[in-house]
């Protein structure tokens, strides 16, 4: 039967991926529609056992846990996987405020301290993973919902000259990865797109190279942006300067449960928007959803009482959003 990846190739995108995490690489039934290529041809990178919940092994709190010192194995786990698969890697993420070990985000740091340390982490964290990176989000999450950048311990110590730092220090050690900005709420346009296109610019007046912009695209039923809006935000980011975007973290929620059958079918609609922006923009390069199955996924954990996000059930039945995202590409 039709299969989104394969779909999605036919349709002139490179994938449509899945984000995972290595506790639920033992789920055998999970496994094997994960690594089923014609389904998904892309997966993030993601963490541990004890959290299970999609996208967390390659970050500063669990690869660089103490300074200078790397811990490799649960992205590695991940980055195998897609090769053994013959499956593009996501690699996520570099500097973000969150999920930081506490050496970084508490300690007492000066310009050049802070730049070393930033510099160290890229070059050992993307030149372990030279090669096998299709992209790497090399800074996630750096602005504040109304447009203005958010108060990280990187923009305190270093203002807004830590981008090109970390764009830089990226290049230089996998010159071949996509280097992408990736935020959320910036798929449709206004103040935080804007910033967006701000940031493109700033990025590109240093010398620095990005190639893209990745929409995290956490949505909500019901209020998800029209085609035509997101469609907007798509074309701003490639008049700033970037070859690419894509939807890195697709998932679009009930905001209360349980979900109704005609919600499940206002998700399909939902669903079908983002597909059909990122289908009609050329620049679009594909679609990763938040993991696949709502038995993974993040958000009743961070968002209690909401869920039901994705295309699987937790049973790994197909939902309706699924027959509506391969019918329409
Ligand atoms: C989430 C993971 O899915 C969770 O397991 C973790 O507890 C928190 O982070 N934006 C991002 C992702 O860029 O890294 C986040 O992933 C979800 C929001």
């Amino acid at each position: 039967s039709a299969q989104l990846n394969k779909l999605a190739k036919a349709a002139g995108k490179l994938y449509f991926g899945s984000a995972t995490d290595n506790g639920e690489l033992t789920d055998t039934s999970y496994v094997n529609i994960l690594k089923n290529t014609d389904e998904f041809g892309q997966i993030t990178a993601a963490y541990p056992s004890s959290v299970k919940t999609p996208g967390n092994a390659q970050k500063w709190q669990y690869i660089e846990p103490s300074q200078a010192s790397f811990s490799y194995a649960s992205g590695d786990q991940i980055a195998s996987l897609a090769a053994t698969n013959g499956q593009l890697l996501r690699c996520h993420t570099l500097v973000w405020h969150s999920q930081l070990p506490s050496w970084v985000s508490s300690g007492s740091w000066t310009q050049d301290t802070l730049t070393s340390a930033i510099n160290t982490h890229i070059s050992n964290v993307v030149g372990h993973y030279k090669g096998q990176c299709y992209a790497w989000d090399v800074i996630n999450e750096a602005l504040n919902d109304d447009g203005t950048y958010r108060q990280s311990v990187f923009y305190t110590v270093l203002g807004d000259s830590y981008f090109a730092l970390a764009f830089k220090a990226a290049a230089a050690a996998d010159p071949a990865a996509k280097l992408y900005y990736n935020d959320y709420n910036i798929e449709s346009t206004g103040a935080k797109q804007a910033s967006v296109v701000k940031i493109i610019s700033l990025l590109k007046g240093a010398g620095a190279k990005i190639d893209g912009v990745g929409m995290q695209a956490h949505l909500i039923v019901g209020s998800t942006p029209s085609q035509s809006s997101l469609q907007s935000a798509i074309a701003s980011y490639v008049t700033a300067g970037v070859t690419e975007v894509a939807y890195t973290e697709l998932d679009i929620r009930f905001a209360s449960l349980p979900s109704t059958q005609s919600g499940l079918q206002q998700q399909a609609t939902d669903y079908t928007a983002v597909t059909k922006a990122c289908l009609a923009e050329k620049a679009c390069v594909g679609i990763t959803i938040w993991d696949y199955t709502d038995k993974y996924s993040w958000i009743p954990n961070t968002f209690p009482g909401q869920g039901d996000a994705l295309l699987y059930d937790s049973q790994l039945s197909k939902k309706p959003a699924w027959t509506a995202v391969s019918s329409v590409l």
